[in-house]
């Protein structure tokens, strides 16, 4: 048995990964594993790919924990985030089809309503930032595909006992075996099998179908011609087997 991580509640702070990593920095790396900080106004909200992450005030769980993070096991931090998340967005929404896209959005019935953003600190030490749509109406998201737990008639519950919840099973989570870390995660990353649009940082894209996770959470695609890419950065569109739209999800908060 563990101790339950400690958790810090703050009215509003500019970026929780931003404040948890000052934290860490001011006391030479000495906090608790698994510190967690959760706001209810984020200023300077960050996401993947230096994008912004923008939620009115009291809407969303905004959190970061501090996870020690073994050599092994770093890489498939941000995928083990994400099975966190899933599994407990589909707790709030036992009925509902969620999904853990990759690299670690988290969808219910195609929209997002999670996102991810993890950093490393130094090699012994990252920060898992999450961001989950909680009370958001539907004018409160952005215009791409997107959901709140609310919106899919999910309960309203303490942002602290969630934060802490995720705190809790990933401090669960991140001891087993790596091998055994990939293999839930391939188990649980619905974007394995699917035909995908790949957007790729240097503005290109790809299509194809993803068909299984590198040991370092990188994702095999096979194009069209039977080329196989590895892809360790950029967006992943779901594409439906047999029509040519994209399911287009990118941002769960607003930017
Ligand atoms: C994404 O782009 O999908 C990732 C978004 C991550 C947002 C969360 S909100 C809490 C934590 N603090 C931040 O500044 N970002 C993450």
């Amino acid at each position: 048995m563990h101790d339950l991580p400690l958790v810090i509640s703050l009215d509003h702070t500019s970026s929780t990964n931003s404040h948890l990593a000052n934290m860490w920095r001011n006391e030479d790396g000495q906090l608790p594993p698994f510190l967690t900080v959760v706001t209810d106004f984020q200023g300077s909200g960050r996401g993947r790919l230096g994008r912004e992450w923008v939620a009115p005030a009291g809407t969303s769980l905004l959190a970061s924990i501090l996870v020690p993070t073994k050599v092994d096991h770093s890489p498939l931090l941000p995928l083990a985030v994400g099975v966190v998340v899933s599994d407990l967005v589909q707790s709030l929404l036992p009925s509902k089809d969620v999904q853990l896209k990759w690299p670690n959005d988290v969808l219910v019935a195609g929209k997002k309503i999670s996102g991810i953003l993890c950093e490393q600190l130094s090699p012994e030490w990252a920060i898992a930032g999450i961001g989950i749509n909680l009370l958001q109406t539907a004018d409160q998201l952005p215009p791409v595909p997107a959901t709140s737990i609310a919106l899919e008639g999910g309960p309203a519950v303490s942002r602290d006992l969630l934060a802490l919840s995720l705190a809790a099973s990933l401090q669960d989570l991140i001891e087993i075996d790596p091998v055994e870390l990939h293999a839930l995660i391939e188990h649980r990353c619905s974007t394995l099998g699917h035909r995908v649009l790949v957007s790729l940082p240097v503005g290109t894209t790809l299509e194809g179908r993803a068909i299984s996770l590198e040991s370092d959470g990188a994702l095999r695609v096979e194009d069209l011609t039977g080329t196989e890419h590895i892809i360790r950065a950029g967006d992943i569109a779901h594409l439906r087997t047999s029509a040519t739209a994209p399911q287009l999800t990118t941002q769960g908060g607003r930017s």
